[in-house]
């Protein structure tokens, strides 16, 4: 091959990368991590994506140049040479993608199981997923329980996933991991958050009609302020365990109550409950929860709200509930 002609291939390639590098720095393909889980995560995307551009430099190059120079010329109507391939060049473009895919697999296998690892002796919460809320139990003696995740920053937190109905999905993007609940088995899930900040949960299973409400806060926070927050929601759980009920069974996120501070509209509100027939409200409200499809509110579709209150909460708790929205009704005080 002339020196012209090496020339202008390493031309054509370096073009090529520089264009593939602009697109795969520039465009924001994930979110900022926040979790040395999503960090290797985009380690293992990176690794991947630099083999990636290199390879596609070369065949870009190997085919512009080929275009431009074996370009049949005007007036020549004879047939091409017979070709009966190169084993040399055969051997090497089989030999090269084995080593790259090989070295990809053993940088996926060792992230993988790193990200699986919580080391000895992690925080455990135990998330359970329903249609259409998530609760998460923390550990400890106060039994704290609520609807948003709170996590301190730089502990690995073995998250154990359980569904009560259908199979859900437990995703945050900033944390990079993702696994299913699914009911009647345990999943796990390892995260160990390296940035404090605000983040959302969101729900990537389709599981009904309020999918696209089942989203929840996650916090992450200093190890000060997260003790902060099991001595508060540990006195909060004595102060009203009829709110507690509310919040850990996710009432608000389909339905709005203006004491709970909740403004879901998925189902009807329960500000200004109106019993029909002139039943009395606390049977009414009772009724409601353990047999949704009973009566319906104007505007509203039946089979929409789980029917499992009657088994997940207890006798106590359903009746703090009752009592909660009772004593919330608009007017009652
Ligand atoms: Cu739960 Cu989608």
């Amino acid at each position: 091959m002339r020196r012209g002609s090496i020339v202008r291939i390493t031309i054509y390639g370096v073009l090529a990368g520089i264009l593939a590098s602009v697109v795969a720095v520039l465009v924001p393909w994930l979110p900022t991590s926040a979790s040395e889980e999503m960090d290797r995560i985009e380690f293992t995307f990176w690794f991947t994506t630099v083999i990636c551009i290199a390879v596609f430099s070369v065949v870009a190059a190997a085919i512009v140049y080929s275009v431009l120079k074996f370009r049949v010329q005007p007036e020549d109507e004879s047939d091409g040479p017979p070709i009966h391939g190169h084993t040399g060049l055969e051997i090497v473009w089989t030999a090269i993608p084995a080593v790259l895919v090989t070295a990809i697999s053993i940088v996926s296998a060792v992230v993988l199981a790193k990200n699986d690892d919580a080391g000895p002796n992690p925080l455990q919460i135990a998330v359970t997923a329903q249609q259409f809320a998530w609760k998460f139990e923390y550990p400890g003696e106060s039994k704290v329980a609520s609807g948003q995740l709170v996590l301190p920053v730089d502990e690995p937190v073995r998250l154990t996933l359980n569904s009560v109905d259908v199979i859900h999905s437990f995703w945050v993007p900033e944390f990079g991991q993702k696994s299913d609940a699914v009911p009647g088995i345990q999943t796990t899930l390892v995260i160990t958050p390296n940035r404090t900040g605000q983040f959302a949960l969101m729900c990537t299973e389709l599981c009904g009609l309020g999918h696209a409400t089942m989203r929840a806060h996650v916090r992450v926070v200093t190890r000060s302020d997260y003790d902060k927050f099991l001595a508060n929601a540990s006195a909060g759980a004595s102060k009203n365990p009829g709110e507690t009920v509310f919040t850990t069974a996710g009432c608000g996120a389909c339905h709005a109550f203006t004491p709970a501070g909740t403004d879901a509209q998925v189902g009807p509100s329960l500000d200004a409950i109106e019993p029909p027939g002139g039943k009395p409200l606390e049977e009414f409200i009772r009724e409601s929860i353990v047999n949704p499809d009973a009566v319906i509110a104007a505007g509203f579709k039946p089979g929409v709200m789980p029917k499992t209150f009657n088994q997940t909460l207890s006798k106590e708790e359903l009746d703090a509930l009752v009592q909660y929205l009772v004593d919330g009704q608009k007017g009652s005080k």
